[in-house]
């Protein structure tokens, strides 16, 4: 994808730039908006601009306040509108998007606050109505926004403007979609203090914006963005009434863009530039789409389904077909650490050194069996020196009911010791007070932090236990970014890097397992895999780092697409029976944990599907039929 293999993309009703990472993108969207700031300011003109909230826009932010602290950027002719706020919403609760907007960016800035503008999620019922028309008026006595930035939700919501939002709509009070609702429950310890509706900018309000960008980041927004970009205009994508507008730009990374056709289907729109990979994609396209095994694809479906000029340019199907059923064949193997003695060449994974050193990082405490148990355990009977790290301690994704009985378990045992244990009975019964007395979605003290991430540590020793890890190869490194107490984390810092740096140059290891899956809620595994990388740049002068793979997994969120994977670790019945009794460890995360995302399923049993899919798939296009497969992917760096 980093290639341009195509020549035609008629299908995109919206101008779209694609960028290697989010960071990328977000620090050019922070980049033009300070450069518009400052024309202004050369203009004596104030700037009007429309924020957003939501996990799309923060590296834009993150990149202004370093703009204003390291480079002078002023925003005292900066005016702002937000897009939106939850109603009803204290302005002070966590979740509230004034508290965001000052913690990500106007507490660091200079500017008025007279001129900052956000719904309020405070008015009373009755005189919400005439609040929305005044906003409206403000905006408008402002000259109109300037820049509009936008996220994108699943149901293509911009805004909170809802599926059925008319174009015409304005500054109103609204419903929010079942779904949005789903989505925002990352943010909100339980379903029922989700709010129900929002104040929100309309549809017309943000078209009136003389330039927008719209964000999107990440695996978990393409279908979406796909619709919006390329679908028909209409209220049930009200994304997509941006295709009318005369002056907006989408800027999506590689994942978010992945469903856009000159990506998904290149061969659709126009000629490709073929290469290998883009072949594979192709083939396997076609065997799904006619639900063939790639070995009897014929020529005519090649010439049937858009893909003529690959017969032309290349070989017959019946070449193109034996080639890439070989390469399929060729990523699966029962050793993922390389199979000692054997002839390596065309085997994912090298033979040498047969004894390999691997580090497994897991972005939370169970991330490692959830998306690789059966690698795991395959490589520590395979005799490889294995290491574990948990990145992060995990520690807000604990009920505080879990919290209590570990409380109270400690409490009994120091019971009748009257004297001795004074203080600590003292002690336990303050963080058992705070619990009782504790407000939905108030962050934890440090001590009942401590409390959840111990929890969560005994569960992970147990898991890689039970993958037969002694304690010395368990290292939790408690990433400091992660430790704020709330899911909103602090962004990547040396700090984190130094840490998982200092980890790989203490083992060298052969191979680094690390989570690729980036379309966790939080954001959270796409810091951790930031960090990695980050790590592996820093050590880049060392001989062995040379030498070392770094393997990206996938699953707990979501899996690789077949033609991606480079690496399939095949699963016994036996083998998965072993995994989930592995991810059976985390008891804390069993039946429904605090914050599991949209998918209804618990993880093992999310585990499960995607690795009997995957198999499934590989069976499909004709090859090998097993039980289960976890995949992997290559991460090479360039030089
Ligand atoms: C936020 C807003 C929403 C979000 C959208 C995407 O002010 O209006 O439309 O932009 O829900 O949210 P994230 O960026 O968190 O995926």
């Amino acid at each position: 994808m980093e290639r341009l293999r195509y020549q035609l993309k008629s299908l995109e009703k919206i101008p779209v730039k694609v960028w290697k990472s989010s960071a990328d993108g977000c620090r050019h969207v922070a980049q033009s908006i300070a450069l518009a700031i400052r024309q202004k300011q050369q203009e004596g003109e104030k700037i009007v601009l429309g924020l957003a909230t939501g996990s799309s826009p923060i590296q834009v932010y993150q990149e202004l306040v370093r703009l204003h602290k390291e480079e002078g950027l002023s925003f005292h002719n900066v005016v702002t509108f937000n897009l939106d706020e939850y109603y009803p919403m204290q302005p002070d609760a966590p979740q509230s998007y004034v508290r965001f907007m000052h913690e990500y960016l106007f507490d660091h800035i200079d500017i008025k606050p007279e001129n900052i503008h956000i719904p309020d999620g405070t008015i009373p019922m009755e005189k919400v109505e005439s609040y929305c028309t005044a906003y409206e008026k403000e905006i408008n006595a402002h000259g109109g926004l300037d820049i509009q930035l936008l996220g994108i939700g699943r149901t293509g919501h911009i805004g909170f403007n809802e599926p059925g939002s008319w174009e015409h709509s304005e500054t109103r009070l609204v419903r929010l979609d079942a779904i949005t609702r789903k989505d925002a429950l990352k943010d909100f310890p339980h379903e029922e203090d989700v709010p129900y509706r929002a104040i929100t900018m309309g549809i017309k309000t943000i078209m009136k914006a003389k330039m927008i960008y719209l964000l999107g980041w990440g695996e978990h927004k393409a279908a979406v963005l796909m619709r919006a970009i390329e679908g028909p205009i209409t209220a049930s994508v009200p994304s997509a009434f941006l295709q009318k507008h005369p002056n907006v730009k989408a800027h999506l990374d590689q994942s978010a863009a992945s469903e856009l056709t000159r990506f998904q289907s290149p061969w659709l729109i126009g000629m490709c530039n073929w290469d290998e990979d883009l072949i594979c994609q192709a083939v396997i396209w076609l065997s799904q789409k006619l639900d063939k095994p790639i070995l009897k694809l014929t020529d005519e479906d090649y010439a049937e389904n858009s893909l003529s000029d690959l017969i032309i340019e290349h070989a017959s199907a019946y070449d193109i077909n034996i080639r890439i059923f070989n390469r399929l064949q060729h990523t699966i193997t029962g050793w993922p650490g390389g199979k000692p003695n054997a002839d390596d060449s065309t085997r994912p994974e090298r033979a040498k050194p047969a004894r390999k050193r691997a580090i497994i990082f897991s972005p939370h405490p169970d991330d490692d069996v959830i998306s690789m148990g059966g690698t795991f355990l395959r490589l520590v009977d395979q005799g490889h020196e294995v290491h574990v790290a948990y990145q992060t301690s995990g520690n807000i994704a604990v009920h505080d009911h879990d919290a209590r009985r570990f409380i109270e378990f400690l409490q009994e045992t120091v019971n009748g010791d009257h004297e001795k244990v004074a203080g600590l009975q003292a002690h336990y019964q303050s963080m058992i007070d705070f619990l009782d007395q504790k407000d939905p979605g108030q962050a934890d003290t440090a001590e009942i932090r401590r409390i959840k991430g111990i929890i969560r540590r005994g569960e992970a020793r147990a898991a890689a236990r039970f993958c037969g890890l002694d304690d010395a190869h368990i290292h939790f490194l408690d990433m400091p970014f992660y430790e704020t107490g709330s899911p909103r984390k602090k962004p990547l810092g040396d700090d984190d890097i130094d840490v998982v740096a200092e980890l790989l140059e203490k083992i060298k290891p052969h191979q680094v397992y690390g989570a690729g899956d980036l379309a966790d809620p939080h954001g959270t595994h796409r810091v951790c895999i930031e960090a990695i990388f980050g790590a592996f740049e820093k050590l880049k002068g060392q001989s062995w780092i040379k030498d070392c793979w770094l393997w990206l997994y996938r699953g707990a969120w979501h899996e690789w697409p077949v033609h991606e994977i480079e690496m399939a670790v095949p699963l016994s019945p036996a083998e998965l029976r072993k995994k989930r009794q592995a991810i059976f460890m985390h008891q804390s995360q069993k039946d429904r944990p605090p914050f599991p995302g949209t998918d209804e399923r618990e993880f093992w049993q999310r585990a499960e599907d995607r690795n009997q899919a995957t198999a499934q798939a590989y069976r499909s296009l004709g090859l090998a039929e097993y039980e289960a497969m976890e995949t992997f992917r290559r991460w090479k760096f360039e030089d």
